[in-house]
């Protein structure tokens, strides 16, 4: 088992990424190219461009990772790549590619969930993660509740009803004019630790409903106007505003996270509860996801789950944004458990689409 090789390529959102992985957990490589410039010039992820920076980027990227395991295709024992969600040009740049290596080499595919693999990469780190566990997964498009039975079956608790936390990261950062050639949520928890997070009184979304949904939508709103009233001009960079402005950016960003946390923590608690009905044995609460590199949310859900007495599983920061290793992860489990497609033809017509 611990013979197996597997890379893994994902290309689901933003990011060229990809990795080997052996059987027993070993990162044998990891690259990532990212696509933050061309976000930070255009405020965003055009479907299109972002199609065209994978296509340039991933032959490279494929062999910076066997490079750097001082590997090659014929020593691998299957590929992994990611189908989805995400957008769906983007995807077939990897798939494509997937199916070329596979199919050239006469390797086995495996056809991997992104947000299966945000999950499951917590079970590469953390030996002891048995299912059943909790999951909760947070990043820029996704805000997700999942009760984990066994590999391929989940139960979904709550997801969000507009939009993911890491979007109103996203916004604040770009609203209160921080650096965003990284992505927005680094800078605003970077800025939060100056700021009071009592200071301004942004409201919990969704008190009213005793479920584990999400809702960031009206929090994004809420801290707009906090900043229009307040006549910070985003247009002049926080490095060149004066330190009174510094401070209450500082607040806004602080009061912002507290709430957008509080909440988290409020469905967790249910999602717990709930959770421990169904599946009285679990012991973990798994989260995962660009956002959860956030270290005032680990300590907060931290707190949360002691109360249960449960275990929290945060893989680290390089293994929570989106990456190759966790779609390797994933396909290593999927491979043990015999879901894996036989190599595809070398005259592949996917190739031609
Ligand atoms: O999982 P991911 O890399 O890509 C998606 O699938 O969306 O997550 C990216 C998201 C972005 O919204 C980014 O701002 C957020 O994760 N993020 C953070 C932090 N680091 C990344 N949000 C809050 N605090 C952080 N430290
Ligand atoms: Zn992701």
């Amino acid at each position: 088992d611990d013979d197996l090789v597997v890379l893994g390529i994902e290309t689901s959102c933003d990011d060229t990424a990809a990795a080997i992985v052996r059987g027993n957990g070993e990162i044998l490589s990891q690259v990532v190219s990212s696509q933050a410039d061309l976000l930070a010039r255009y405020g965003g992820v055009a479907p299109k461009m972002a199609e065209e920076a994978h296509s340039q980027v991933i032959d490279q990227v494929v062999q910076d990772a066997l490079d750097k395991a001082s590997l090659t295709e014929r020593e691998l024992s299957a590929v992994a790549v990611t189908i989805g969600p995400g957008l769906s040009l983007c995807l077939r740049v990897g798939v494509q590619k997937a199916r070329r290596v596979a199919g050239s080499f006469n390797l086995p595919i495996i056809s991997v969930h992104h947000m299966e693999a945000h999950a499951l990469v917590a079970r590469l780190i953390e030996k002891e993660l048995q299912f059943p566990f909790l999951a909760l997964l947070i990043s820029g498009g996704h805000n997700l509740l999942v009760l984990a039975h066994h590999l391929g079956h989940y139960t979904q608790l709550g997801t969000t009803i507009d939009d993911a936390i890491g979007e109103a990261f996203d916004k604040t950062a770009k609203w209160l004019g921080l650096d965003m050639r990284k992505s927005g949520g680094p800078a605003v928890e970077q800025l939060a630790q100056e700021g009071d997070a009592e200071s301004v009184r942004f409201s919990i979304p969704m008190k009213q409903h005793k479920d584990c949904n999400f809702s960031y939508a009206g929090l994004k709103t809420q801290v707009k106007l906090a900043i229009a009233s307040r006549n910070i001009d985003a247009k002049v960079p926080l490095s060149c505003a004066s330190s009174l402005d510094r401070s209450s950016r500082a607040d806004i960003a602080a009061s912002f996270q507290r709430v957008a946390v509080l909440h988290l923590e409020e469905r967790c608690e249910r999602a717990v509860e709930w959770a421990l009905k169904i599946e009285p044995s679990i012991k973990h609460l798994v989260v995962s996801g660009g956002v959860a590199s956030n270290q005032y949310i680990r300590s907060r859900l931290d707190q949360v789950v002691q109360k249960y007495s449960l275990q929290l599983v945060c893989p680290p920061p390089n293994l929570c944004t989106d990456n190759g290793v966790m779609i390797a992860w994933t396909g290593i489990e999927n491979f043990r458990a015999g879901r894996y497609d036989s190599p595809p033809p070398t005259n592949d017509p996917d190739d031609f689409m």
